[in-house]
């Protein structure tokens, strides 16, 4: 077992690859963020135990200032994925993002813990086997200054407005236009932000 003082100087150890200005900790999970395929700006950083995975030439960028923090998971799924997160936006806990579609989230953002953001749909045609259809991918963009609650689920090909809110546990089946409050399963517009 690792002593305690032991992990807490480990996790202060800048992760070794080339990642940009920003600061990736040596604990967290890394794969295929070799040849640019991962970029942290300034003063943005990914927390322990967090995991970047852009194998298959995915892409994984984070502007200045903003973080991804422990346990959440960002996969860029296959050729092509990718997810960018803007400047000062934050990825809380336990967040699991699938970019095979691609993952477009602006500046200011905030996304709870629990989140999924989904950007990538199964094929399930006639009645034979599901596994090996196959997907499409349409991508789900987040604008600026969206809020995301607790625990809510983005579904592919959607569009959240800036400075919308998602309420706790919301699936987002559809666009939510900007300056939005957006409650539900399905999420509906309960009010404009006036
Ligand atoms: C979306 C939210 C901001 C709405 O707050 P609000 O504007 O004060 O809304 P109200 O409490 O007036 O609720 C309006 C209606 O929406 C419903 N509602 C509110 N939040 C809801 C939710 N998350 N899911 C489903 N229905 C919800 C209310 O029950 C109410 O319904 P009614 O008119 O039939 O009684 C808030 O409920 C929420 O979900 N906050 C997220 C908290 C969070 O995850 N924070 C992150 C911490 S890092």
């Amino acid at each position: 077992m690792v002593p305690f003082f032991l992990k807490k100087a480990l996790s202060k150890i800048k992760h070794p690859l080339p990642t940009g200005e920003g600061y990736i900790s040596w604990h967290a999970r890394v794969y295929g963020g070799n040849e640019g395929g991962i970029e942290i700006g300034k003063d943005s950083y990914v927390a322990r135990d967090a995991m970047l995975d852009c194998r298959r030439n995915g892409r994984i960028v984070i502007g200045s200032g903003s973080s991804v923090n422990n346990y959440s998971w960002l996969c860029t799924q296959k050729d092509g994925g990718f997810i960018e997160l803007g400047d000062n936006s934050l990825i809380h806990m336990f967040c699991a993002l699938y970019g095979g579609g691609g993952i477009k989230i602006g500046d200011d953002c905030r996304i709870a813990s629990h989140v999924s953001l989904i950007a990538g749909t199964p094929l399930f045609e006639g009645s034979g086997k599901i596994r090996g259809q196959g997907a499409t991918y349409e991508g789900i963009t987040i604008e600026d200054d969206v809020r995301i609650g607790v625990g809510a689920i983005i579904l592919d090909g959607v569009t959240i407005g800036a400075h919308s809110i998602i309420g706790a546990g919301s699936v987002v089946t559809k666009s939510i236009p900007p300056n939005s409050v957006a409650v539900g399963n399905p999420a509906r517009v309960i009010k404009e932000r006036v």
